[in-house]
């Protein structure tokens, strides 16, 4: 399946290198709990983990290609830690009904207790929800985090549901007889099963509805919306 690219492939390899050794270095410090953002979604089908990983490219990738001078390893570290709430807020808890405003206190407390971040991180995360939260950031980076959080959770949340539909349809084609794909056509019987049809056509426009289409698709259909 052809994903849509967060991941700034055009940023110079030097800067990749930092990346990847940042994220190392989070990853493999002794009270990280980075890994742990693996098993909680953010958008979509996108992990908090990688969402963090797609900020710290996006921000990075925006202050080189406008010249915008910063701590690029202060800005990594605290993009890759800024939504370290540790929990997934989907779940029904009454706190969670106003996590978009409280996660940027959580996450900066547990990255203070496990990393010991220092104030540009800080800035970083504690103002990345920035209008929901009506404080202004007071460095450079704590700027360049707010414009590509957004980038990212609506590239996310958008590209999500786009590669949903296509994976449904694609995997329709396999699984549907093929003059149900077409509009409009009757079975090879002359008999036309009215909700196998229906179901057909919201494939066709959304690639969606297609309970009945296979397990694999049920299952993605599930996560992806
Ligand atoms: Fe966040
Ligand atoms: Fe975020």
């Amino acid at each position: 399946m052809r994903r849509i690219a967060w991941q700034m492939k055009e940023l110079p390899k030097e800067k990749r290198e930092l990346m990847k050794r940042m994220i190392r270095e989070v990853s493999e410090h002794e009270n990280s709990r980075f890994d742990d953002m693996e098993q909680f979604m953010q958008h979509g089908t996108t992990t908090v983990r990688k969402h963090c990983i797609n900020v710290a490219h996006v921000a990075l990738f925006l202050t080189t290609k406008f010249g915008i001078e910063v701590d690029e390893e202060a800005m990594i570290r605290g993009c890759l830690l800024h939504d370290y709430f540790l929990y997934d807020w989907h779940d029904f808890k009454i706190e969670y009904l106003i996590h978009g405003w409280t996660h940027p206190g959580k996450a900066m407390r547990n990255a203070i207790r496990d990393f010991g971040i220092g104030e540009i991180e800080q800035d970083v995360i504690s103002h990345h929800m920035f209008p929901m939260t009506p404080f202004l950031p007071k460095t450079k980076e704590g700027w360049a985090i707010i414009f590509a959080d957004k980038l990212c959770a609506g590239g996310e949340t958008v590209g999500d549901r786009v590669n949903a539909r296509r994976e449904a349809k694609r995997q329709a084609q396999k699984y549907m007889r093929p003059h149900l794909l077409k509009r409009g056509n009757a079975t090879v019987d002359g008999q036309t099963n009215k909700e196998e049809r229906k179901n057909a056509d919201r494939i066709r426009r959304h690639g969606l509805g297609i309970a009945h289409a296979g397990p694999g698709i049920l299952r993605r259909h599930r996560v992806a919306v």
